[in-house]
């Protein structure tokens, strides 16, 4: 079996995680924060260890501004409701996810106002077009770091800038890069980081984080049992507490921790360039084969490890079907939950045939479905 479907989720994980992730449960699983004894402190010190490791990832000063949910829609949900009140102006891109544009659109309808700024063709957004619609009442600037729909990788250090001049908060979304690329919250100026855990940070399903800058006090989503201020009936005012209620994925939280240990062991930017001519090798091998489609831009300078494409007028579904059937490569068909990315690349009635490349793919599996491409092309 061949996967190439890592930007839902990277699969296999280092076998690492899969052991810390049985540790914990079968040796110290008890419920963090609630208890003093020996089991309770030791998750504790565990899920801590990973809040640490990521502070150290994303140059984050405070491991307790890194607070934990349960995937990258959570904590955008978290950043965007929580910041955004009725009369506020937010700015995005049309190569957005769901995860942004619908949580979006819900306060659209409550008296947000929102602006959409369209990208190219190859899925880029020019932050000169975020800079023109900057209002008075701009609050919010939310951009993905790279497009799950054409791998586009966004100017965020350049948006960075020009939010931290207007003085209006930056919220990057980095389901797709978070463990690949570099990200430095402090450099970048980036005052809220969503991230998935179960992407390129290599930990499991159910694992996901928002950083949220010093001095920031977003309202929360959700109320309940936080393990700390126990007499109180209110939410606590303290982080993380505050958007951590009710029991955290302990087990899934530590095997977060050694995936990321995994990409520091590794090296990250020996991941990125293992990843960079995966990429490169499909590219070049689609671009031989007629009657291949291929969308967004085409050169590893200017994408992640994504690369979209069609193959004449076939529905895509027809595609990733016959490459499951026949071949055993798994790939996703459709619309990536990212409407007006389609729109904007011009695919938002065939969808795509998507392959996405993980830090264990090889040259080898490029070059078989490279073959089962051609093969398919003759075919249809
Ligand atoms: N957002 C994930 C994807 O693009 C699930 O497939």
């Amino acid at each position: 079996m061949v996967y190439f479907d890592n930007a839902a989720t990277t699969f296999p994980k280092p076998d690492e995680v899969y052991d810390a992730i049985m540790k914990s449960m079968k040796e110290y699983g008890a419920n963090p924060g609630r208890s003093g004894h020996k089991l309770a402190l030791r998750m504790g010190r565990e899920i801590y260890e990973t809040r640490e490791l990521l502070a150290k990832l994303f140059n984050i000063d405070n491991p307790m501004n890194v607070v934990f949910t349960s995937n990258c829609t959570e904590s955008l949900n978290l950043a965007i409701k929580g910041i955004l009140q009725r009369g506020d102006h937010v700015i995005t891109s049309s190569m957005e996810h769901n995860s942004i544009l619908r949580p979006l659109s819900s306060l659209e309808k409550e008296g947000v106002e929102l602006t959409i700024v369209k990208g190219d063709r190859k899925g880029r957004i020019d932050a000169k077009d975020i800079a023109k619609n900057i209002k008075n009442n701009t609050k919010l600037i939310a951009i993905t770091h790279v497009s799950n729909l054409t791998g586009t990788i966004m100017p965020i250090e350049e948006i960075g800038k020009l939010a931290w001049k207007n003085g209006i908060f930056f919220l990057v979304d980095a389901a797709q890069s978070a463990g690949v690329y570099d990200i430095d919250v402090k450099k970048m100026n980036i005052d809220m980081l969503a991230f998935p855990g179960h992407k390129g940070l290599l930990g499991p399903q159910g694992t996901g984080g928002l950083y949220v800058r010093e001095g920031i006090a977003l309202k929360e989503i959700k109320q309940g049992g936080t393990g700390s201020l126990s007499h109180m009936l209110e939410q606590p005012d303290i982080f993380p507490d505050r958007y951590e209620s009710g029991t955290l994925n302990g087990p899934g939280i530590v095997g977060l921790g050694a995936g990321i240990k995994y990409i520091m062991k590794t090296g990250i930017e020996n991941i990125r360039k293992h990843e960079e001519e995966l990429t490169k090798h499909f590219i070049e091998g689609i671009s031989k084969i007629d009657k291949v489609k291929a969308y967004g831009p085409l050169n590893v300078e200017e994408q992640g490890a994504v690369v979209s494409i069609n193959i004449g007028d076939e529905d895509s579904s027809e595609i990733s079907y016959i490459l499951d059937e026949k071949y055993d490569i798994e790939v996703r068909p459709g619309l990536h939950c990212a409407p007006l990315a389609h729109k904007t690349i011009g695919t938002f009635e065939q969808g795509v045939v998507r392959f996405s490349f993980g830090p264990f793919n090889t040259h080898e599996e490029i070059d078989y479905a490279l073959k089962a491409i051609f093969e398919i092309s003759r075919e249809i």
